[in-house]
């Protein structure tokens, strides 16, 4: 049933409270492939939260790490990779992303992401602005980038982490 991803990396990516994380760790047992998400790989370098890292140094820091780490990971195979949710707004990312995997879309309305983030005090940038509203206006602004890199866009409103992996696994 894998045959066709052969030696690729499953790349999710999306909006915060997308479910890259769960998804990733899902697929990751279920195919048994190696996990990286890009958030951890980042946190551990730095030795401390993403919210301190922005704190402490900023946005465009953080960004920068976040190149770095996906260079340096974009000759891995047959991983999942789950990626931050700002990770593909760089071009340079998904030229690396792309090398070796194939770029899937997790999407969710602004509501859902607004239940599945409410009470997550490690994202910076919804830091103050949790709510519908600031949310649906991000995500507008980000959807471009997101729809022109993806190999496969998955909705995931109201669907179970078994569901969304099998759509993943079946369009892939
Ligand atoms: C970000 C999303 C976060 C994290 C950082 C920036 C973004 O990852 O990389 O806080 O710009 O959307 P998640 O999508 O896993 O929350």
């Amino acid at each position: 049933r894998f045959r066709c991803l052969k030696n690729k990396n499953i790349v999710l990516i999306g909006f915060m409270g997308s479910g890259k994380t769960t998804i990733s760790d899902y697929l990751s047992k279920a195919m048994g492939r190696k996990k990286i998400d890009t958030d951890i790989l980042i946190k551990k370098r730095e030795k401390c939260s993403i919210i301190e890292i922005f704190e402490n140094y900023g946005e465009e820091y953080f960004r920068n790490l976040e190149s770095e780490v996906v260079s340096e990971i974009s000759d891995m195979k047959n991983c999942i990779i789950s990626c931050g949710g700002g990770t593909v707004l760089r071009h340079e990312n998904v030229e690396n992303l792309k090398k070796n995997g194939i770029i899937v879309l997790l999407s969710a309305k602004p509501k859902t992401v607004l239940i599945r983030v409410k009470n997550s005090d490690s994202r910076p940038i919804l830091n103050g602005n949790m709510n519908e509203h600031f949310i649906k206006e991000l995500m507008d602004k980000r959807s471009f980038s997101y729809m022109s890199v993806a190999d496969i866009v998955v909705d995931t409103d109201n669907k179970s982490i078994i569901s969304i992996s099998d759509e993943i696994i079946d369009k892939a």
